[in-house]
């Protein structure tokens, strides 16, 4: 598990991205509806950051065409998104967020 900050940190609604050596796109952590999602930080539909784009309940506006994505499942929920974001496990020890990158399914095969 990667740490991401701590909870007093992310507060809700906010979100924050994190690079971490050799997981590509970048992960953007959220906090919403009190819960901490993590999403690849890259849209599904162009290049634009999700992580500069607007928390409402569980799901995320895209910044650039307002794409909306499911935190907890990286599904989008509206064009012109097609294609799901992936999801990574969050959990909180000790009042610090961490992060477990996914494994790219073309990386296992
Ligand atoms: S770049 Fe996200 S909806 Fe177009």
């Amino acid at each position: 598990m990667i740490p991401v900050c701590r909870v007093e940190d992310l507060p809700e609604g906010e979100s924050v991205r994190i690079e971490i050596d050799g997981v590509t796109p970048v992960i953007a952590v959220f906090h919403a509806e009190g819960g901490y999602y993590a999403l690849d930080d890259t849209c599904s539909h162009q290049d634009a950051a999700l992580s500069d784009g607007w928390v409402e309940g569980c799901f995320v506006e895209c910044p650039l065409h307002a794409a909306l994505f499911d935190l907890r499942t990286g599904a989008p929920a509206c064009l012109p998104a097609r294609r799901p974001v992936r999801t990574h496990e969050v959990s909180v020890l000790d009042g610090m967020i961490h992060v477990r990158p996914a494994v790219r399914e073309e990386a296992v095969a």
